[in-house]
């Protein structure tokens, strides 16, 4: 599909977003291995959430999906059913990741898959720690989807990750729900809590300090009624249009807050951006406010170390935004190499295709400022955040552009596009 994104005089008006991703995908597996029925209001409307659906159903899970709300009929830590056919992880590698530490706990052999994107995403990252507690795991050349989980009982490790990655930690912290005793994760770099904050609201013994965090094996986890605040993640495109296009003025409605989450807006104030975050609250033990944004940032931007992993997803937006501001430098960046796309190869095709000025290297870019995009035919390269980052350099250009494979953005956020006119009209 293609989509056409005229140049906008300005942005104004008031927005909810889906339901955050991370969380969504989080509470509909714990809810699978809860007692009882849970259901979740503003679950992510996108594709990957969906895809844990449909996989918690072919594990023998009743799931009613009507759109953004959703019930799961919890059956309990050992309540999962043997696959009668492969696990579609579809796009989503928070699917197979975290998922592959629930499976490798079963008494059964499953086979997960995914798309061509996923098909390329390294899994080593999870196999390593899933074989040491005892799993026996085949993947396609060592480290590609599909991968064949052999399950069976699991042993509680004591695990260092070198990578900061929340779906790692994730992944381990669940194999951990079916372990006798204390699994521990070790981050390098804190990641996202959701689920440590998720699986406490479930009722399971999980501690963290100094990004160590313990959980105790065995839990009772009981059903809940759940809201899912909106994704912050997916606010970063429309800050970044209202921070780029003179005169906007939008307030982004009832979005998570969790602090670990937060830096993007941190960055931008640190930029001189002129948010404001009101209405702030407490929602099953995640922070959720609304964002008011009016007013452009002043300096350029800076991202490296524990900043590029707390900025991970953003990154391609914020790049959109450096170009027609004052410019970004991006710096141990290697992760965005082997996302849904190679995220600096398909950023850096993209500018080139406006005429705009890009440095790439292996594990980062630097983008001068103030530079004008021209028209162009963008390509999402079947990456989501891709699509939705250069619908925002549409809004700057100078002619109507195109985005080709525009419906790459419902992997995330299938009403993005309608959004966006909704607040350029
Ligand atoms: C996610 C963690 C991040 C992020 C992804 C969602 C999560 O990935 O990029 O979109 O929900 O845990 P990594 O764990 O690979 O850093």
């Amino acid at each position: 599909m293609i989509e056409t994104i005229h140049p906008a005089q300005n942005l104004s008006g008031a927005i909810r977003l889906p339901g955050d991703k991370s969380i969504s995908h989080r509470w509909a597996m714990i809810s699978a291995l809860a007692e009882g029925k849970t259901t979740i209001h503003g679950y992510a409307t996108g594709e990957d959430c969906h895809s844990t659906l449909g996989i918690l159903t072919s594990l023998g899970i009743e799931v009613e999906d009507k759109g953004s709300e959703v019930s799961i009929q919890g059956k309990g830590l050992d309540g999962l059913q043997a696959p009668t056919r492969d696990l579609d992880a579809g796009n989503s590698g928070s699917t197979i990741r975290m998922m592959s530490g629930i499976l490798a706990a079963q008494p059964f052999v499953s086979r997960i898959h995914g798309d061509e994107s996923l098909s390329k995403r390294p899994m080593q990252r999870v196999m390593t720690p899933l074989a040491e507690m005892g799993a026996n795991i085949v993947a396609t050349n060592g480290k590609f989807p599909p991968l064949e989980i052999h399950g069976g009982k699991l042993k509680a490790i004591d695990y260092s990750t070198p990578v900061a990655s929340a779906q790692v930690k994730t992944c381990v912290l669940f194999a951990g729900l079916f372990c006798d005793g204390d699994t521990i994760v070790r981050e390098p770099i804190r990641t996202r809590d959701h689920t440590e904050l998720a699986l406490r609201m479930f009722g399971a013994d999980v501690r963290s300090a100094n990004n160590v965090i313990t959980i105790k094996g065995r839990p009772h986890l009981t059903a809940k009624d759940l809201t899912v605040p909106g994704d912050l993640s997916s606010s970063a495109f429309f800050l970044s249009a209202a921070l780029m296009i003179p005169n906007s003025n939008l307030v982004i409605g009832g979005v998570g807050l969790n602090p670990t989450r937060t830096a993007l807006l941190d960055y931008l104030v640190g930029l001189g951006a002129g948010i404001k975050i009101l209405n702030v609250g407490e929602q099953h033990g995640e922070l959720v406010g609304d964002i008011l944004v009016r007013g452009s940032v002043q300096r350029p931007g800076q991202i490296s170390g524990a900043l590029t992993a707390s900025l991970i997803d953003e990154i391609p937006t914020l790049a959109v935004l450096g170009a027609a501001t004052h410019g970004l430098d991006v710096r141990d960046a290697s992760e965005l190499r082997i996302k849904e796309t190679d995220r600096i190869a398909t950023v850096a095709e993209n500018f080139q295709r406006a005429g705009i000025e890009i440095e790439v290297r292996e594990d980062g870019f630097t983008v001068p400022g103030n530079q004008k995009f021209r028209a162009a035919q963008f390509d999402s390269f079947g990456d989501h955040r891709i699509a939705m980052a250069f619908a925002v350099a549409s809004l700057v250009a100078d002619g109507p552009s195109e985005i080709h494979r525009a419906e790459a953005a419902s992997v995330s956020f299938p009403e993005f596009y309608e959004t966006l006119k909704r607040i350029t009209a």
